[in-house]
């Protein structure tokens, strides 16, 4: 019988860690070890993976040892630090942060589009895509499997929590400042002087009653690092080097679950009723589409679901090549966690397969 591989949390205690505790308390009884790794802030801590209290390590360059898949949930520069130190000593890191998806020898995977692509990792390195992206691509697969995706116009509605724990606390706290307070947010009220400057972190300007157009850092021609992520890493996972894509990110006052609303065009004229077909099958999504019965895909409805939802699909009035519709999902979970989650089942049964 194949050895049980032992597997690191690393990023334990911030909010995808947690998610990330939790889905692999589902499948404890794959793993050997399950080892917890943060900064030295959080070293000694105990925290919970399913009935187990595990005790939180500080990233160094022996805590590594002994691990055969690693999932990382770090910030960006910390990551760029510690997945090669990992990845050295023959981990095969699967990484959430933004800092490797574009490299060519670190493949960008989701299961529901390319995940043969997990087994080719020339530097032990497999990138997990953005959350907004990654809440597209099962639907995109699927369209884009039975149609020919030709091109994409996508504006999101995202949650606080795609910004971390500090986004997640800042909403809240936002929230309880303003809440109850009769004609917040209108011309008698000026959220700004209620808030104040301080509550202008991390989102740039106040969240709670708001929505903010700028998602990530600015880039080049006024464009944001969340933006050019939808493009760049839509077309490496869907294979398609040359996909046409415009693309607005849009924080809004959402604990959790980003939302999305797509106009695709395809190579031929694609029907909703064609689009139900395609997408009732497709793996990894969630055909939400009753709309005068008020069913249709939002945030609240997608908390801790698997499945990224999609509905009010509609073929475009102006462009029978074209369809508009609204996908939502669970950031922390096919956004993050659950990705990488389904990617390890895929290098795990590559490595245990490898034993015998
Ligand atoms: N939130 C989302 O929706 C989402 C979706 C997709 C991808 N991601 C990516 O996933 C990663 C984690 O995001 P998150 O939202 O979970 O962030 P978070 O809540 O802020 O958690 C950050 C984690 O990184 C650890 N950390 C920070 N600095 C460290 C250091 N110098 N050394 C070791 N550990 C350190 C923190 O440990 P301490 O508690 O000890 O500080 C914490 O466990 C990021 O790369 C993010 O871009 C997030």
């Amino acid at each position: 019988m194949a050895r049980k591989l032992n597997v690191a949390i690393v990023g334990a205690t911030g909010v995808v860690g947690s998610i990330m505790r939790r889905l692999i308390a589902k499948e404890r009884g794959n793993w050997g070890e399950v080892r917890l790794i943060a900064s030295a802030r959080s070293a000694g801590k105990r925290l919970e993976v399913g009935d187990e209290l595990l005790t939180v390590q500080a990233i160094g360059p022996d805590v590594f040892d002994g691990i055969d898949i690693a999932h990382f949930d770090l910030p960006d520069d910390v990551s760029a630090e510690w997945v090669p130190v990992a990845a050295a000593k023959g981990v095969v890191v699967i990484d959430k942060s933004a800092y490797f998806r574009m490299d060519p020898e670190v493949p960008l995977v989701c299961r529901e589009a390319n995940p043969g692509d997990a087994a080719n990792r020339p530097k032990g390195i497999i990138a997990n895509a953005n959350c907004t992206t990654l809440a597209l691509i099962p639907t995109l697969a699927a369209l884009n499997a039975e149609f020919g995706l030709v091109s994409m116009s996508v504006a999101s509605y995202q949650a606080a929590s795609g910004s971390g724990k500090e986004g997640l606390e800042a909403l809240y706290a936002q929230l309880q400042k303003v809440g109850g307070a009769d004609g917040a947010g209108t011309a008698g009220n000026d959220l700004r002087l209620v808030l104040g400057e301080e509550f202008n972190a991390p989102f740039g300007a106040p969240l709670a009653l708001n929505v903010v157009p700028k998602v990530g850092g600015w880039r080049e021609d006024g464009w944001t690092s969340e933006e050019l992520k939808v493009r760049n890493e839509s077309r490496k996972i869907l294979g398609l080097p040359d996909l046409k894509v415009a693309s607005t990110c849009v924080r809004v006052p959402v604990a959790v679950g980003h939302s999305q609303v797509v106009h695709a065009t395809f190579e031929r004229e694609v029907t909703v009723a064609e689009a139900h077909r395609v997408l009732a099958a497709a793996e990894g999504v969630d055909l939400v589409d009753d709309p005068e019965n008020m069913v249709f895909p939002m945030p609240i409805d997608s908390v801790g679901r698997e499945g990224t939802q999609v509905g009010r699909i509609r073929q475009s009035i102006d462009f029978p090549n074209s369809l508009e519709f609204f996908v939502v999902a669970d950031n922390l979970m096919k956004g993050a966690a659950l990705n990488s989650i389904e990617t390890a089942d895929l290098v795990r049964r590559e490595l245990e397969a490898a034993q015998q």
